[in-house]
């Protein structure tokens, strides 16, 4: 059967390396992807979607760690990569496969051995991904779960041109299009957590980046019985607010001057003097908790609308008015932030 890769442009599959993949990871690699954070949030993802139990698991593309929650110390894992080193030093892998994908997209499974794969930060490297999709859905038994976690990082050399020049929304979308393409998988659903704060003594802490994201897009093969995953609780951490509650303390901040969404004190800020906005007062409060769910939530929602950014939480002390502000960074308005001890003192500030 002709593979459906060529709806995509020819060259897109292409690599700046075309070398052999096997040769390129024989170079041992015990690092961490992602920092812990993001990490984290790859294993309550996991953990939420593959039931608790004697699961038989496929780590694809896997390496030393495969990332799973104690609810799953019981399943039988088996870990695809190509390196022997960090598949044996990977404590939740009890069967090691070296293969490369790109040489022989076939896996050497049986059909319908496996109740869930995973494959984290590593689709990016396929160079026949619907062949490899297809293979997933031929191993994975009727209603088993294909989650597939990417980020913003990889080995550029590796990765596949298509992925090298897409956005984050764009990959998102790339990946729904391998499960379609395939035509063995339910609809695609997809989950992102990003501008999460940084992990306090990460090496990149003191950047002003934040944690790196997570994205991830799953499907259940076709065949089983309707899924029971828990989807409704998949949104990012932080993002349930009690609306009543919230009602309540938006009333309260010009007392509390606590942000409603997240109870952090509100910052002090002092409105910027340009030509070009006009801004009722010469202060503002804006709450720059960067693990606010209101501010975290907005990532996902401009990035629904393919707008670039987050907006954090604004009160208004003339008008008495709780608004957003924009901010296409986490650093972004925090030079004007305004040092107080005592917040409601307003002396100096016009
Ligand atoms: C960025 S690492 C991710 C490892 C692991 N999944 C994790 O979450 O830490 C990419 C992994 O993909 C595997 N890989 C890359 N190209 C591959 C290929 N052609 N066939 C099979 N595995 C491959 C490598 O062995 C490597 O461990």
């Amino acid at each position: 059967m002709t593979p459906p890769d060529s709806v995509f442009p020819d060259d897109a599959f292409s690599r700046l390396d075309e070398g052999d993949d096997a040769e390129f990871y024989a170079t041992d690699r015990f690092v961490s992807h992602l920092d812990s954070t993001a990490l984290d949030t790859v294993t309550d993802l996991v953990e939420r979607l593959v039931p608790e139990g004697q699961s038989t698991i496929l780590d694809l593309m896997a390496s030393w760690d495969s990332h799973l929650p104690k609810s799953l110390e019981g399943a039988t894992v088996v870990g695809l990569g190509l390196n022997r080193n960090e598949l044996e030093r990977n404590e939740a892998v009890s069967e090691c496969v070296v293969h490369d994908l790109n040489a022989d997209p076939v896996l050497p499974f049986n059909d319908e051995r496996f109740d869930a794969v995973l494959c984290t930060v590593s689709v990016d490297y396929l160079a026949r991904p619907v062949e490899v999709f297809r293979e997933v859905a031929r191993v994975l038994k009727p209603g088993g779960l294909f989650l597939v976690v990417f980020s913003n990082r990889y080995f550029p050399p590796k990765v596949v041109k298509i992925w090298r020049e897409a956005s984050d929304e764009e990959r998102v979308q790339l990946v729904k299009e391998y499960f379609r393409l395939c035509d063995a998988f339910h609809e695609p659903r997809d989950f992102v957590s990003a501008g999460r704060p940084r992990p306090a003594g990460d090496r990149y802490a003191d950047s002003g980046l934040p944690s790196d994201p997570v994205y991830a897009v799953f499907a259940d093969r076709k065949g089983g019985s309707a899924a029971t995953r828990q989807l409704q609780s998949l949104e990012a951490p932080g993002a349930e607010v009690d609306p009543e509650a919230l009602r309540d303390r938006r009333r309260m901040v010009a007392r509390t001057l606590l942000c409603p969404h997240c109870e952090q004190p509100l910052s002090r800020w002092q409105v910027p003097q340009t030509p070009f906005v006009e801004w009722s007062s010469t202060y503002q409060f804006i709450c720059f908790n960067d693990a606010c769910p209101y501010y975290m939530g907005g990532w996902k929602t401009f990035e629904n609308q393919g707008i670039p950014g987050s907006y954090r939480f604004m009160y208004d002390p003339d008008s008495g008015g709780c608004h957003s502000v924009p901010v296409l960074t986490p650093t972004a308005l925090r030079a004007s932030i305004v040092a107080t001890e005592d917040p409601h003192d307003q002396s100096g500030l016009g």
